[in-house]
């Protein structure tokens, strides 16, 4: 069974706007896989839907077997820790330094002290923020701050990483460096969904890409004009 499925997914937003259409698709466990499309196309809506910080006006979520939609309480908590996320506004907390801002997602599900600053402090690392690990959010650039909110969605190992843009203000080094940290944990087993509407992020990747517009999915026979015409 597929990590992930949408069938026939719709959120529409009060009073009648819809955010996603009829979305239907699949995501196979330790996938890594792009959501294009440009603003405005849904591509947070579905992020949030799957996190279930918005719940779907129609249809079908599942993952990994559970009906995302009907969760609540200790098993949506529990669900929600499978999943890593970046958001697309980081949401660090402003008081608490770069690494507690990380460590703390680890904290806050038992984690020892010891070992949850151990994890904090190497994904900072790897994310070339050793030297910023104790710096407060508002001092840090926000590429830096991307930065910190990569490695918070990581820090826990989730069986699933949903990022929303987190490349969207590194400059091309740091972008091909933080996609590079996404492809390792792909590799070691994370299930992966980027959402972006910066094309250049597929330049060198050839997995599959989901493509979005105006709330809907593309198929395949929509793009074929579009490709043939470039
Ligand atoms: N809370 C909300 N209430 C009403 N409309 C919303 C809400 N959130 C999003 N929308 C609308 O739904 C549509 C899809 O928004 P969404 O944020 O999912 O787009 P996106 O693909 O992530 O765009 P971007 O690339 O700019 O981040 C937009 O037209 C937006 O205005
Ligand atoms: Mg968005």
């Amino acid at each position: 069974m597929s990590m992930i499925q949408l069938h026939s997914v719709s959120k529409v937003y009060p009073p009648d706007y819809a955010g996603v259409k009829d979305v239907t698709f699949q995501v196979e466990a330790g996938e890594f896989l792009f959501l294009c499309g440009p603003s405005g196309a849904g591509k947070t809506t579905l992020l949030r839907l799957l996190f279930r910080s918005e719940q779907a006006s129609e249809g079908q979520i599942l993952v990994d077997g559970r009906n995302v939609t009907r969760l609540k309480g200790a098993g949506l908590a529990a669900y929600r820790r499978k999943l890593g996320l970046v958001f697309q506004d980081f949401k660090l907390i402003p008081h608490m330094t770069a690494l507690e801002n990380v460590s703390l997602a680890a904290d806050v599900v038992g984690v020892p002290w010891r070992q949850s600053r151990r994890r904090g402090f190497r994904l900072l690392s790897e994310l070339g923020l050793k030297d910023k690990y104790g710096v407060l959010p508002p001092a840090l650039s926000g590429g830096e701050q991307q930065r910190v909110a990569i490695a918070r969605a990581l820090v826990n190992e989730p069986e699933i990483v949903l990022a929303d843009e987190p490349t969207g203000n590194l400059d091309p080094e740091r972008a091909a460096e933080s996609l590079r940290l996404f492809a390792r944990i792909n590799e070691e087993g994370t299930t992966v969904l980027i959402a972006t509407h910066d094309p250049r992020l597929l330049r060198s990747f050839d997995g599959r890409v989901l493509l979005m517009h105006q709330g809907r999915l593309l198929r395949r026979e929509d793009l074929e004009p579009a490709a043939s015409a470039t």
